[in-house]
């Protein structure tokens, strides 16, 4: 019986690819490339279940290589590595950039129908998993903060939810853009509905329209299915609209459609389809001032600017910066297996100082570093990255210059272990040849400095 599935197959054998599409027609839609490029083309316009890669077309590095950017583009999709002759050395390879399972191209039907179902499977549990995951992650995800600036954001985001109002939020990188606007859809009555967030700035050329409002089949090159646009499956729910600057004039006019009169065309559609989709943008760019230059249409922009919401920079509401170390120090420290750290007087001094350019989210990676670099209970000026303690005098407390020396010293080795560490998959015989030390002495080291070694599989 045939399924809704779809399956790409990419191999240059184009025998090959004919007498596989016979073979699996009974069961399964497919979409053969020959190359890379079409491989690509058709991630791009098609929803794909699974795809089947003859890792033979061209030599073994670049097969490898092209797998990895095909997965780039499509994460989760599950991948099939097929081969002339399999070899341990090349599954392994295969299996690490992400293939699903590494087979002979001699499979018969029934074990082909075997891989498909059970990576299609487990890929749908997968993506249940993080979708939970994200949920709960958005739920105790809140805004953090007790300053005036945040309060004054606070209220206008529980205003704002109760109505199906257009919101537009602006600020600078990482200042919680994101975060907000899954606020305000948590706290709607469309809360229970899909929250679908798409990066205007990461949409494929040529493809943005397609993306957005869907396509019928056969309305272009390589359209071979219908497909729903992210405004569709946002349907009841919130859609965010994220670097909406970056979105290209023509769409502009499009979206401006869809917000005025609550419908969408999809691409080669015959019948505008009615929506109801609150929308959410959000941008780090000035978009008065793009549009005196011409640059974003007027039009587009009164109508998503009805409700703006500006988030300050971190540097202007810097009296929340002691409740964010204690949240993420709550929050990622026990994962980190360093639960009840805290900060020491001059380490908070210097955080303090500092004017954060990358806003909250530096802030964030700075205590996840931290956590992982400090080697006792107290994270330690000596712990932060230096661009915050560097050419800045602490006053608060009078630290004799050998224990700064000592702590830098540590510091520094600690970074240098880690790397090598990661970059080798922590296996320690590596670590020490890139560190010019004997084996013994690197177990030493991160004895002393509290490194605890990952166990790793030997290949
Ligand atoms: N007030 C806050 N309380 C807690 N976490 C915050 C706060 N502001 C930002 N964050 C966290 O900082 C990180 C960056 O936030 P977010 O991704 O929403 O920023 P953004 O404005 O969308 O940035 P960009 O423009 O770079 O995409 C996220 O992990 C977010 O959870
Ligand atoms: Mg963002």
């Amino acid at each position: 019986m045939k399924t809704s599935r779809a399956l790409l197959i990419l191999d240059s054998d184009r025998e090959f690819l004919k007498n596989f599409e016979a073979s699996l027609r009974e069961f399964y839609t497919s979409f053969a490339a020959t190359t890379e490029e079409e491989a690509q083309k058709i991630l791009e316009s098609e929803h794909i279940d699974a795809m089947f890669f003859n890792k033979d077309s061209g030599d073994a590095e670049s097969g490898i290589d092209a797998l990895k950017r095909l997965k780039a583009l499509a994460p989760e999709l599950p991948v099939i590595v097929l081969t002339d002759n399999p070899t341990v050395e090349t599954a392994v390879e295969a299996i690490k950039v992400g293939a699903y399972h590494y087979g002979a191209k001699s499979l018969h039907v029934g074990e082909l129908r075997a891989f498909v179902e059970k990576a299609v499977q487990e890929a749908m549990l997968k993506r249940d998993y993080e979708r939970i995951r994200d949920e709960l992650s958005r739920l105790s995800g809140k805004i953090v903060g007790r300053s005036a600036e945040i309060k004054r954001i606070l209220e206008q985001i529980r205003r704002v939810a109760m109505t199906d109002v257009t919101v537009l939020v602006m600020g600078e990188s990482g200042t919680g853009k994101e975060l907000v606007a899954q606020e305000i859809h948590t706290l709607s009555k469309r809360a229970q509905k899909p929250f679908v967030a798409v990066n205007c700035a990461s949409l494929v050329r040529g493809l943005v329209e397609s993306e957005l409002f869907g396509h019928q089949r056969g309305s272009f090159t390589g359209a071979m299915q219908n497909k729903l646009g992210k405004f569709e499956l946002a349907e009841d729910g919130t859609i965010f609209l994220d670097e909406i600057a970056d979105l290209d004039l023509q769409s502009q006019v499009k979206l401006l459609r869809v917000l005025q009169e609550k419908v969408v065309d999809r691409v080669g559609g015959s019948m505008p389809i009615p929506i109801d989709v609150r929308v959410i943008a959000a941008t780090n760019r000035n978009l008065s001032e793009m549009t005196t230059k011409g640059e974003f249409r007027e039009d587009l922009y009164y109508r998503l600017n009805i409700f703006p919401i500006t988030l300050p920079p971190l540097r202007q509401h810097k009296d929340d910066i002691p409740l964010l170390v204690q949240y993420y120090l709550e929050r990622y420290g026990p994962e980190l297996g360093k639960p009840n750290l805290s900060v020491s007087q001059s380490g908070m001094e210097f955080m303090m100082q500092y004017d954060w350019p990358g806003n909250v989210r530096e802030l964030q990676n700075t205590i996840q570093r931290a956590i992982l670099f400090c080697s006792s209970q107290k994270i330690e000026a000596s712990d932060l990255p230096k661009e915050i303690t560097e050419g800045k005098v602490t006053t608060a407390e009078n630290i004799p210059l050998p224990l700064i020396e000592k702590q830098a010293k540590e510091s520094a080795a600690r970074l240098a272990i880690l790397n090598a560490l990661e970059q080798t998959g922590w296996n320690v015989k590596k670590s020490a040849q890139i560190l010019s030390i004997p084996e013994k002495t690197l177990y030493d080291k991160c004895s002393n400095l509290g490194i605890k070694l990952k166990k790793v599989n030997k290949i």
